[in-house]
């Protein structure tokens, strides 16, 4: 005769279902225990359903030792996390995660093989630690200061301090012909890399967002949310537990979200973005030239990391050019020569741009083509012939979106790439609509 609990029931608790598979193996709770590298308190808490949300790695290493296949594997980690059992072998449209539901998500993308500088910030964002809360540091900047390579370089580093896994999504927030991801969309793809089978994802945002929350209640996981579009987007994605830790990049500042560490990133001083220049463009077709004509050309890109990628980019693909014509080229129009493939300033800062509502739109237009230094709030009301109160609010938002800097209180400018995107943008804007679409039309 069969031992009562030695089948499965349909919808078991965690201990019922362990003990099930022990028996099944011919295992003793000591005997499991040793071939799973488990401490025998853990294997007897979880059989008598005291130990709840057991870290990822013993589930796999239980799930190991026990022989499971994909489907049970799925069900030990449904009934682990308090979710519904998936669906039964029996039933044909029952699918079940699969066996990857197990395996630990390592998601980070390859860490830049050559950052510079960045020790400072770095530091920082491998030192902050969240008071009783989870861990949440933002990194702000202008298209292509490094947001990204700086997150993954962190994240990298992190990641041993995080053994049940490292998710990374990119939120899309500034993207070419897409729009932001919705917050529960991005909830259900963290869900479905947590191990939570599709059929089991909540509708509502709400109930994706508690769920998410639940799953990662025990857990030990680093999540980079990159290129966040702005608050809205991010706050759903939030976990609850002191134990995760967030690192969201975006172009804008992080205004209205309480207990995180915001970073604003700025572009690089003039020697790391030399070092940047030389390494990317080949130490030996650099070796000779003149210090003051490599930190000429740095300049030009705007110590953009963006910029000097781009640069070295077509530095290298023309053999034949010196630094020095570089330079002439980046001199006369650092726009056009800053586009190499599908990289380009221009179209990184055209996704600001398009973010931005009617009235700021117009605001970046006119600062930037008559603006040359810094200024002040009463020039800018008198450019923008609009009252001072206005004009703070605008270029509040403009500073928000890392459009216009603030090099000191009530003192703006315009970083100069972005100064010359604006002007463009004016000159764009300013083509009468037939004309444009003659001078787009290609000619018969
Ligand atoms: N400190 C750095 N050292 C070397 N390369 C960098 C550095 N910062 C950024 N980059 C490079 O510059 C480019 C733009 O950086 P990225 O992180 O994508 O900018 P952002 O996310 O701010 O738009 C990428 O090719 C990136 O690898
Ligand atoms: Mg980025």
């Amino acid at each position: 005769m069969r031992e009562p609990d030695a089948e499965p029931p349909a919808e078991p608790p965690a201990g019922a279902l362990l003990r099930g598979w022990r028996k099944r193996a011919l295992l003793t709770q000591e005997q499991l225990a040793e071939r799973a590298g488990l401490n025998v308190r853990t294997v007897r808490r979880l059989e008598s359903s005291r130990l709840w949300h057991p870290r990822t790695r013993s589930i796999l290493l239980l799930a190991e030792a026990l022989e499971l296949d994909g489907e049970e594997q799925a069900m030990l980690v449904a009934v682990t996390r308090g979710l519904p059992a998936p669906a039964h072998r029996d039933d044909p449209e029952g699918t079940g995660p699969p066996p990857a539901a197990l395996t630990v998500p390592r998601q980070l993308p390859a860490d830049v093989a050559t950052l510079v500088g960045r020790r400072r910030e770095l530091a920082i964002l491998e030192a902050y630690q969240g008071a009783n809360t989870v861990t949440v540091v933002s990194i702000d900047g202008m298209a292509g200061t490094g947001k990204t390579a700086l997150a993954v370089r962190a994240a990298h580093r992190l990641a041993p301090r995080y053994p049940d896994g490292q998710l990374f999504v990119n939120l899309h927030g500034h993207a070419r012909s897409m729009t932001p991801i919705e917050p529960g969309e991005a909830l259900a793809r963290l869900l479905r890399t947590l191990g939570v089978p599709g059929e089991h994802i909540p509708r509502h945002l709400d109930d994706r967002a508690a769920l998410y929350r639940s799953v990662l209640a025990d857990r030990k996981v680093l999540i980079v949310l990159d290129d966040a579009a702005d608050e809205q987007q991010i706050l759903p994605l939030l976990p609850a537990g002191s134990n995760c830790r967030l690192i969201v990049t975006s172009r804008r500042r992080l205004t209205c979200l309480d207990d995180i560490r915001s970073l604003s990133l700025e572009t690089l001083p003039t020697m790391d973005a030399v070092a940047l220049f030389t390494r990317m463009a080949g130490r030996e077709r650099v070796m000779g030239t003149p210090v003051h004509v490599l930190t000429e050309v740095v300049r030009r890109c705007g110590l953009l990391p963006l910029a000097v990628r781009i640069a070295t980019v077509r530095f290298r693909a023309h053999p034949t050019w010196s630094v020095r014509h570089l330079l002439d080229r980046l001199t006369d129009d650092p726009l056009a020569e800053l586009s190499a493939g599908r990289h380009s300033v221009a179209a990184a800062l055209d996704l600001s741009y398009e973010r931005l509502s009617t009235e700021q739109r117009h605001a970046y237009r006119v600062l930037g083509s008559r603006t040359s230094t810094d200024f002040g709030v009463v020039a800018a009301a008198a450019l923008l012939r609009t009252t001072e109160r206005q004009a703070r609010q605008l270029l509040d938002q403009l500073s928000d979106a890392h459009l216009v800097q603030e090099p000191a209180p009530g003192r703006y400018r315009l970083h100069d790439l972005v100064r010359d995107h604006a002007s463009a943008v004016r000159v764009a804007s300013r083509v009468p609509p037939d004309l444009a679409a003659a001078i787009a039309s290609p000619p018969r």
